[in-house]
């Protein structure tokens, strides 16, 4: 070697799982003595970790790809690795796509990155890990966490759902759940470090079982010293029992708000999609959760312009929006994705209907967050401080329980000297906006 350290950067696209992934490849090549640069132009290993959920997320990645291959030409020794959905999904193909790509390794591979040192030349690594993992729920893999006082676990790997539309059963595999006795370690030890907040993931953590079920597993944390707030991603509609909407009011640290996907409000498209729940289902359990835990708040993802969705489909859409009043949504233009049920029915709808009915949902959607954070204004909110504001160093940021950011001006000078990440301050709402609240320390 030449003395200097290897040094490795991580692209990351996707969700909450994925970056949570990249933590664990960072901890593992950390461990395994590389350190991690700044920038790409920077690294000896550039680590793409990619998302496949929608065309568009797919398509970023590619081009981001394309330019690194210029770097390559100025840097033969660079080794490119792609880690994530695209590679499971696009396997060998990718590297007939991209030949300057070395290795490729599926989320479900992770521990693969172990094989790689760099004290030994890079290329002894498989250039391929994408093999089913039936194992992956007992690997445990370091995580180098990013900034306190929140840090995700993850609690089971995989989906076996086959929503028509979605590819994440076929990049993260079957569902398998980590022993809860691996999840309450991690727990502890996060409490020690001085974590203050976790969120559980997983595509379905109402599913969880092992030993424990979910309400189980949320009282074990509930019960862990130091752990102040827990949160949990995704549910889905049809697993939500009525054992965990009773631990929504009750389990004291858990935090007033869900996830919960609807996709649609629509009976006829939520069967083409095999959610297995109709609206009417889904408007019981929400009911049940208001009557639980009074101003929790709820999120949701649509998908709009889904093969076959009508006109009218499309309006049972918005109705359910303007009937359920959520605090957020993610919206989404459909996209057939390679391999899914989906991509080959009949009736696929034009980009420009899906864009048109996108707009219209985002737009009441808008309308209905901003009458909803404006609710808020003049009441006094429990706020779990993250650090100085993004956008205003002068301030801090932070979030509620039901999960909405508070920005806030402490009156002194260098307020991240004075307020560490994880206090919990008490707050009066004096502005809201669409994407923030505005709040004010109580007078002395
Ligand atoms: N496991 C989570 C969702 C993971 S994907 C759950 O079931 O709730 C996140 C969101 O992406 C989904 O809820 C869905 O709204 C959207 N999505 C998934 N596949 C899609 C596709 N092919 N086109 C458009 N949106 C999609
Ligand atoms: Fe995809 Fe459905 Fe599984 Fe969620 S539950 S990851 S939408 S298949
Ligand atoms: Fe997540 Fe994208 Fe994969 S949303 S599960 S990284 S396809």
């Amino acid at each position: 070697m030449d003395g200097k350290k290897k040094k490795f950067y991580i692209h990351t696209f996707g969700c909450q799982m994925n970056f949570h992934d990249s933590e664990k490849i960072s901890g593992v090549l950390s461990e395994s003595g590389f350190s991690e640069a700044s920038d790409g132009e920077d690294a000896d290993l550039i680590i793409f970790n990619t998302c496949s959920i929608r065309e568009k997320a797919e398509q970023k990645f590619l081009s981001e790809l394309g330019r690194i291959r210029n770097l390559k030409r100025h840097k033969p020794g660079l080794k490119i690795a792609v880690a994530g959905c695209v590679a499971q999904q696009m396997g060998g193909k990718l590297l007939k796509k991209a030949p300057y790509v070395d290795y490729l390794i599926g989320p479900q591979n992770l521990h693969a990155l172990k094989g790689i040192s760099p004290l030994k030349p890079i290329k002894d690594m498989p250039a391929l890990s994408i093999a089913e993992n039936p194992e992956l729920a007992f690997m445990e893999l370091p995580a180098a966490r990013g900034k306190k006082p929140g840090a995700w676990v993850s609690i089971m790997y995989g989906c076996d759902n086959f929503c028509t539309y979605c590819i994440v059963p076929h990049t993260r595999g079957r569902e398998v759940c980590r022993p809860w006795e691996s999840i309450r370690q991690e727990v502890e030890g996060l409490a020690a470090e001085g974590f203050k907040e976790v969120t559980f993931l997983g595509q379905n953590v109402n599913s969880y079982s092992s030993g424990l079920d979910f309400r189980g597993l949320l009282a074990m944390a509930d019960r862990i010293d130091g752990i102040k707030r827990i949160r949990f991603v995704t549910s889905h509609p049809r697993d939500l029992s009525v054992a965990l909407i009773q631990a929504m009011g009750s389990i004291g640290k858990l935090c007033e708000h869900i996830h919960l996907p609807l996709q649609s409000g629509s009976d006829t498209i939520l069967a083409r999609m095999n959610r297995r729940y109709s609206f009417g289902d889904y408007r019981e359990k929400i009911e049940r959760l208001r009557r639980q835990a009074p101003g929790i708040a709820i999120t949701t993802d649509i998908i709009a312009g889904f093969p076959g969705e009508t006109d009218s489909d499309h309006e049972a859409t918005m109705a359910a929006l303007k009937e359920i009043e959520y605090d957020g949504i993610f919206a989404f233009k459909y996209s057939p994705r390679p391999g899914t049920a989906a991509s080959i029915f009949g009736g696929q709808v034009p980009d420009s209907v899906r864009s048109r009915r996108l707009n219209e949902i985002l737009a009441l959607q808008d309308e209905i967050t901003a009458r909803k954070n404006m609710s808020l204004v003049g009441s006094v909110q429990e706020v779990m401080v993250e650090g100085p504001s993004e956008k205003n160093t002068g301030k801090l940021t932070g979030r509620t329980r039901t999960n909405k950011i508070v920005n806030f001006d402490t009156g002194k000078k260098d307020p991240g000297k004075n307020i560490s990440p994880g206090t919990i301050v008490n707050l009066k709402i004096i502005r809201a906006g669409r994407h923030s609240l505005e709040g004010k320390v109580p007078e002395e």
